[in-house]
């Protein structure tokens, strides 16, 4: 066996940690350029706190607001000219996904000359602002790795900005207070994304001992949190569950990487920009059916982890038991989606595959069995 593990992020997880955001941010820098979503993180009163939190500490601030759910290049290099011109040095994401991975950008290219997409597809930037992520959904885990997801509107093309170690926020602080505001729908697709992250980090070809274990916490939280979480958005015990598998899932892709089921939704909501995780719903039925034929073994357990009793069954029958569980997962949430129902059209197809294959060819390297064109194809014709 050889591997290596990486992970130097300070996470501090807890209710009510939000109100320690000033303090840890205070031995970074003296000016924090705030990024958050376009209203939630306003009405639910956490931008507030953390503004407070911030100046109380002797932190200024200044808010970058209205990043929308697939954060573009454009946004980013203009949330950068305004950390510039405002003399930012800490930059916080504060929200979904979708804030946290703008504010890595804005804190790459707030030190470069260039636009941030040259430093998503080739270059190495000299290095970043500090970062400081305070997710407020149960979802992406990019508290707890380099990656930021950054969609070129012109290019429609959707990739991660990946530049170890400058975009590992300094600190998270993982709050489950947050997520207590998250609506039903939210809640689901989130926490879908927190499963899928945990998923194929273990069945990818770069897991290693430490991504499994992460993985199998995380796969454990959201099969006994999240239709909770769902059903009941008060039920502090399954959001803080909820926190905690994403958090550790995040920690999963940070070792393991994603694999095909990713690599086939970026493209998807890069030409669309449909919400990531419905994308993901929509395209995992055929996906997982693969992975429990080239790795029964590991879908075997994926099934003991969501609960399913595999006891004296074989591995591919159990490995059947994954994918009717997590089937069914999808359905009582409501998200037994096909790629029509996102607006997918079959003369689409082709280029969903090409972009899967080019933009995101590292994630069907990382998948394991042999995929070809032909293959990908048959998963997107299969989702529709
Ligand atoms: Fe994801």
């Amino acid at each position: 066996m050889k591997f290596e593990h990486y992970m130097p992020v300070r996470i501090l997880f807890g209710w009510g940690r939000l109100s320690e955001l000033g303090e840890v941010a205070s031995s970074f820098g003296r000016r924090a350029l705030v990024v958050v979503g376009r209203r939630s993180a306003r009405r639910s009163g956490a931008l507030d706190r953390a503004l407070d939190s911030l100046k109380r500490a002797g932190v200024d601030v200044e808010v970058f607001e209205g990043i929308p759910p697939n954060p573009t290049s454009t946004l980013v290099d203009e949330g950068a000219e305004e950390a510039k011109k405002k003399d930012c040095d800490i930059v916080v994401g504060l929200g979904g996904g979708s804030s946290v991975d703008c504010a890595k950008g804005i804190a790459v290219a707030a030190v470069e000359a260039r636009p941030v997409w040259n430093y998503v597809v080739s270059e190495h930037p000299s290095g970043a602002l500090p970062i400081i992520a305070v997710p407020t959904t149960s979802g992406t885990g990019t508290e707890a790795n380099p990656y930021a997801v950054l969609t070129e509107p012109n290019l429609k093309e959707k990739r991660a900005l990946n530049r170890p170690p400058f975009t590992y926020p300094k600190a998270s602080i993982v709050d489950p207070e947050l997520t207590l505001s998250l609506p039903p729908r939210g809640t689901a697709v989130t926490g879908m994304d927190v499963l899928f992250h945990a998923l194929e980090a273990f069945v990818g070809k770069r897991c290693n001992p430490f991504v499994e274990a992460v993985a199998e916490q995380a796969v454990r939280g959201v099969t006994k949190f999240l239709v909770r979480a769902v059903k009941d958005g008060s039920d502090r015990e399954a959001r803080e569950g909820m926190s905690l598998a994403s958090t550790a899932a995040g920690m999963a892709i940070n070792g393991g990487g994603t694999t095909a089921l990713h690599g086939m939704e970026h493209p998807v909501s890069a030409h669309l920009d449909v919400a990531h995780a419905e994308g993901l719903c929509a395209l995992s039925g055929p996906y997982l059916k693969y992975l429990a034929e080239v790795v029964p073994w590991k879908m075997a357990r994926v099934a003991e982890w969501l609960g399913e009793d595999v006891s004296g069954l074989s591995e591919e029958r159990a490995a059947e038991m994954a994918v009717v569980a997590i089937e069914e997962l999808k359905e009582g949430l409501g998200l037994n989606l096909r790629l029509r129902d996102l607006g997918v059209h079959e003369d689409m197809l082709e280029i969903l595959v090409s972009d899967t294959l080019s933009v995101m060819g590292h994630n069907v390297a990382n998948t394991p069995g042999e995929l070809d064109r032909g293959r990908i194809y048959e998963f997107f014709r299969e989702a529709m």
